[in-house]
């Protein structure tokens, strides 16, 4: 059943709250995606991942769901997403949905059942136990929520606790009993029948909770080697596989938070029916402490550029987790537009499915955010957390680089009244530099970072079947200043040069890369442009190019 159609495909990532407003609430829906359905075609993209969109009290913005089976109030109806998924599909747009099952809401009714009584039969939906201590007060265990505090909340209607990995409106499911995989499986099946093209599964390595709960080591997120990829996962999630994604030809991409490369192969590994391909955090883990250095970040791709010919790597820079690509791995200011035609062309040429994540595709940047203006349930603990210890001024300047709120300010359409983006209040602040950051001024420009993504689109699509299937090589590995690499299939030759600094930088041609004729297939700067059959020694600041060299 499976066609794989995933490994020619660009998708592009929707945050439905702040794509667009199509009724004036100041929230984004379902109707202002189907008012941009041509915009998404123009760009030239396959598929499109959407962010949760189904009934959630929105604790963490649709990642803690209430029903399963129908959407948002916020975001209109169930009517509404089918003529979504229609006009994507008459456009030859795919649609992957947000599969979020290691946890649900406390409103969905599992849950309200769950927590009335000992015996209720939803009990064992849910992970309850006894506390500890005298009065029985104290936690089960010492895991730690990722979103900062104990991973347990008590309920004195039962006087247990039950687990949440997220916040305490974010209850984990119990993956244990059969039920809970049963109706995981009877979810993707209903949204499959109407139409989907596959999931993307929310931290999907977290499901399976080792036997007996055992205390973690203590560390930021305590408990974690006791739950991620846990003793039943690979047995769980071949289960849904079988009696679900394999039966429709679908993409299953995994969150894979905190695994490695060896554990991402095991897990996508096209022979195993688990998982078709994951996001790989390894990359955005870099910069937690410092800037993160290119030979660093050169050394995580490469891991994943050269796994076995059975797995398929999901690339991304950007997603609503995390802050902008600019000026996270190359500087914004004077150099932004060049910035993000550079990032992208690193992107596009990796092996694996590409990711745009919206705004992407015009040069979004991180936003200056008062203390006050957060809207993350993760930045508001953060801050709340760090107040207790004074710290407050801290934190705030630590979120500054890396709070996920940069990710989900508003999308700039326009330089009008709140950048186009709705006609009321906008749930969340725009970014100040909407006037100058826009997708109608980037299309008026000359170097619009719109038409470069849609002519790389359309270049990557002619060389694909190199970059899919060539094999990878790498050049001046150690350089934090150039990133070099090719892909090389029979007599072709793929060869992408790649200058991060804002000084020019000389890079002789490796002797791997074949004499012959050469194709320029994009560039970011004139300089490169204007002399397409010769391959570049020299770069200019942020000048990147991708050739083609046939031998002979
Ligand atoms: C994933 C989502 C994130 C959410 C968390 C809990 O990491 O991407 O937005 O907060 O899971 O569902
Ligand atoms: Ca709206």
């Amino acid at each position: 059943m499976k066609t794989r159609w995933y490994k020619d495909a660009v998708i592009y990532q929707i945050y439905p709250r702040s794509f667009n407003d199509s009724n004036g609430d100041g929230i984004g829906d379902i109707n202002g995606i189907i008012e941009k359905l041509d915009y998404l075609k123009d760009l030239g993209i396959d598929c499109v991942w959407l962010s949760p969109c189904y009934k959630s009290p929105n604790d963490d913005n649709g990642y803690d769901i209430s029903d399963y089976r129908d959407i948002m109030t916020d975001f209109g109806t169930l009517d509404d997403w089918k003529r979504m998924i229609a006009g994507m599909h008459e456009r030859g747009i795919k649609l992957v949905m947000d599969l979020v099952v290691n946890h649900s809401s406390d409103e969905h009714e599992w849950f309200k059942h769950s927590r009335t009584s000992l015996d209720d039969p939803y009990r064992d939906y849910y992970i309850w136990r006894k506390g500890r201590g005298r009065n029985g007060k104290k936690p089960p265990n010492n895991w730690r929520s990722n979103f900062l505090g104990s991973a347990w909340q008590y309920d004195n209607r039962t006087n247990e606790f039950y687990l949440h990995l997220f916040s305490k409106k974010q209850p984990d499911l119990n993956w244990d009993n059969p039920k809970v995989r049963q109706e995981v499986i009877d979810i993707c099946n209903y949204w499959l029948e109407l139409g989907v093209d596959g999931f993307r599964c929310d931290v999907i390595t977290f499901i399976s909770k080792k036997t007996g709960l055992p205390n973690g080591k203590p560390s930021v997120f305590t408990g974690h080697e006791h739950y991620v990829l846990g003793e039943h996962w690979n047995e769980y999630i071949n289960e849904i596989n079988k009696n679900s994604w394999a039966q429709y030809d679908t993409l299953i991409v995994g969150e894979c938070a905190m695994i490695n490369d060896k554990q991402t192969v095991a897990i996508t590994d096209e022979n195993n029916a688990l998982l078709d391909t994951s996001f790989t955090f390894e990359h955005v883990y870099l910069d937690v402490m410092n800037k993160c250095a290119l030979r660093k970040l050169k050394a995580v791709w490469r891991k994943y550029q050269t796994v076995p010919s059975t797995c398929w790597t999901s690339n991304y820079l950007e997603n609503h987790d995390q802050s902008r690509c600019i000026p996270r791995y190359a500087p914004g200011g004077v150099w932004r537009k060049k910035s993000a035609k550079l990032l992208a062309i690193m992107n596009f040429f990796m092996r694996g499915t590409p990711y745009i994540y919206q705004g992407q595709e015009i040069g979004m940047t991180n936003c200056e955010f008062g203390i006050n203006d957060y809207k993350d349930i993760m930045s508001i603990n953060i801050l709340k957390t760090a107040g207790k210890f004074g710290l407050k001024r801290f934190a705030h300047k630590k979120l500054l680089r890396s709070a996920r709120d940069h990710a989900r300010t508003p999308f700039q359409w326009n330089n009008r009244t709140n950048a186009g983006f709705s006609t009321g209040k906008p749930w969340m602040m725009i970014n100040p530099n909407y006037k100058e950051i826009n997708l109608e001024s980037d299309l008026a420009s000359s170097d619009s970072v719109y038409k470069f993504y849609q002519n790389l689109i359309k270049r990557r699509r002619n060389v694909n079947y190199i970059i899919k299937d060539g094999e990878f090589g790498e050049y001046y590995t150690d350089s934090n200043n150039i990133y070099v690499f090719s892909r090389t299939l029979g007599n072709e030759t793929l060869y992408i040069v790649l200058n991060f600094t804002t000084k020019p930088q000389i890079v002789a041609k490796p002797n791997a890369i074949p004499d012959g004729k050469v194709e320029l297939i994009i560039s970011n700067d004139d300089t490169l442009s204007s002399a397409s059959n010769v391959i570049a020694t020299t770069l200019q600041p942020l000048a990147g190019a991708v050739y083609k060299c046939s031998k002979g």
